[in-house]
């Protein structure tokens, strides 16, 4: 049964470049999910773009003393060019300043307030005298009036990660210049989680046994300590208007609308599809599926104030159909932190690895098979040199890469480049059981990808290469073809098959380097669909997104029934072996 299958992932906060905690985190996950998906011929909408409003950007902007478009529009350009390179297969990738996001937004906003769910309430709010204007949640420091941590922000405390009214902060100081700012009335819109806060509780209450322990128990906690109505407009004029009269100063709350873009992200998407209503089997249909891939501090408005906007909306827009309602979150298989060389990444002390130098030295796919083994899916783990060269070697290139390189090179060079026949013997009992046990990989490794488990999916596939290697060891064909080629003919075969199964297997993961191995073994066509960016001219301004088409994709997420005979194209190398010295060399270009 085909299902419909929404990959949401984080919208990047458009102030910098990406990092391998980012990437780790919150972007590749997604891409291994849903190219599984896909595989498996499930219908995939991913969907993501940069979060291209709120104080990250104009604290940015403002410091380079340029507007916040500019900023935001260079660093969206930059996402686009290092998606493109690690290979992240989004449907579509915008931004939130369209005019579709910003409609879509105020339509949630609209059908919040007729549906009782919006409050007006006038309070005191931090304005610096020095600046004249009030200061959003991250113009603001002090320390977290529940961990004592003294780098607070204004939102959410960095330290315990718990989400913070500014107010709420002891000490509190500008972040412009210092000053402490005074308290002075003004009126904004709230949303009343208190009055959502049923909805909620049976939400996440209902059955959520497939959600991770900590992504659930920290929900659950996080509606026990009581939900209370949030502002979800701000005094500033970057974001997107309010859509009522007298409101001019004010703007729509960052985080209120960039959840929201996972909606009008789909939309947006259906439109330029020219099906304008293609996005309603991923969200009206109640057999779908959504995942949202995110990094921890991001769980309290995927798991709890996301539902509740949707639950405040009536969960029906631009629908007539009063059976239907939308879905709420299906999963939130949020990760955990990657740490580098010991110590937390942090982007303020540059300690951090950034995603375009790292991809302009290192292969894709090594990164990627890399960023897998260490995922932070369940606990925070460490990225470091030493560990990355070693396990390129050791396991990308020893127990994968080295496996093609002989099959494939000896089959291309001994049996005149095509896949040899099966000898008049057949198969004997070891070739069966390697091919069973490889194939046994389809439901195995499919279990864990459709599960969320990447890692550990990933590891399978590295323990069947290294069955594979076992196999070919005890046949040892390269021995055995001076006396019975045709013997040997036979080993051969059975293990360019299992490859072939292996490359399906291994192809979530290294999608670029699998491609290459298709192509190797004879095969036409792309296993993927195709990846290319698109400008969109909207009635004001144009926007740029990342798109993909699937529609030409033949890789299938089933058991290879490679054909003897088949004309194979001369091998090379799928992956690089690393020099150990690099380790040594990346560290001291970070220290
Ligand atoms: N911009 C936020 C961050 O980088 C994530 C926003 S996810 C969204 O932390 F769903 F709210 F858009
Ligand atoms: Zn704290």
């Amino acid at each position: 049964m085909t299902e419909h299958i929404l990959v949401c992932t984080a919208w990047p906060y458009a102030n910098g470049d990406l990092h391998i905690g980012h990437l780790a985190g919150a972007y590749l996950p997604p891409d291994i999910f849903a190219r599984y998906h896909r595989l498996k011929g499930n219908k995939v909408l991913m969907v993501s773009g940069s979060d291209s409003h709120g104080t990250p950007i104009t604290l940015r902007a403002d410091k380079e003393g340029v507007s916040p478009r500019e900023l935001f529009e260079r660093f969206h350009n930059s996402f686009l060019e290092t998606f493109q390179q690690i290979g992240l297969t989004y449907d579509l990738f915008t931004h939130t300043d369209t005019e579709n996001h910003a409609q879509v937004s105020q339509d949630i906003f609209t059908a919040c307030l007729e549906n009782d769910y919006l409050f007006k309430k006038t309070e005191k709010q931090f304005f610096s005298e020095t600046e004249n204007r009030f200061l959003a949640d991250r113009y603001i420091e002090g320390t977290c009036p529940h961990c004592d941590f003294e780098g607070a922000r204004g939102d959410q405390c960095d330290n315990c990660g718990k989400l913070l009214e500014p107010t709420e902060l002891v000490n509190p100081r500008s972040k412009n210049d210092g000053s402490t700012p005074i308290l002075r009335e003004t009126e904004h819109f709230y949303l009343d989680l208190g009055a959502l806060s049923d909805g909620v509780s049976d939400y996440l209450n209902d059955e959520k046994t497939h959600w991770r322990a900590n992504v659930r128990n920290f929900s659950l906690g996080y509606l026990k300590e009581g939900l209370r109505g949030r502002p979800i407009t701000r005094d500033i004029s970057w974001g997107i208007p309010i859509p009522l009269e007298g409101y001019d100063t004010k703007r729509l709350y960052v985080w209120f609308e960039a959840v929201i873009g996972y909606f009008s992200g789909s939309i947006e998407w259906a439109k330029n599809s020219g099906d304008p209503s293609a996005w309603k089997a991923w969200w009206y249909d109640p057999s779908a599926k959504s995942y949202y891939f995110i990094g921890k501090d991001n769980i309290p408005f995927h798991a709890v104030i996301w539902p509740a906007e949707l639950l405040a909306t009536g969960r029906r827009l631009y629908e007539t159909d009063e059976n239907k309602s939308l879905n709420l979150p299906y999963d939130v298989p949020a990760n955990e932190y990657l740490n580098m060389e010991g110590a937390k990444l942090s982007t303020s002390r540059n300690w951090a690895i950034w995603a375009p130098d790292l991809l302009s030295r290192y292969d894709a796919d090594a990164v990627r098979f890399y960023l897998t083994a260490i995922a932070p899916e369940t606990r925070d783990t460490d990225f470091t040199f030493a560990d990355f060269i070693r396990r390129n070697n050791d396991e990308l290139v020893a127990a994968w890469g080295n496996l093609v390189n002989r099959v494939l090179g000896f089959a291309y060079k001994r049996y005149e480049g095509q896949v040899p026949p099966i000898g008049p013997a057949g198969l004997d009992e070891a070739d069966k059981q390697i091919l069973a046990e490889v194939e046994a990989g389809f439901e195995t490794i499919g279990n864990l990808l459709g599960a969320v488990k990447l890692k550990a999916a990933q590891e399978e596939a590295l323990r069947l290469s290294r069955l594979t290697n076992v196999y070919l060891n005890d046949k040892a064909p390269w021995k055995a073809f001076k006396e019975n080629p045709v013997a040997a003919g036979t080993s051969i075969y059975v293990a360019l098959r299992v490859i072939d199964n292996l490359k399906i297997l291994f192809a979530p993961f290294l999608p670029h380097t699998c491609q290459k191995l298709h192509e190797y073994l004879g095969y036409e066509g792309q296993l993927f669909g195709r990846q290319y960016t698109q400008t969109f001219a909207e009635t004001e301004q144009e926007h740029t997104a990342l798109c993909y088409d699937n529609s030409q994709a033949i890789g299938r997420w089933k058991p290879s029934q490679l054909p003897t005979g088949q004309a194979m194209q001369k091998p090379g190398p799928l992956f690089k072996k690393l020099e150990p010295e690099l380790a040594e060399e990346e560290l001291a270009k970070l220290l």
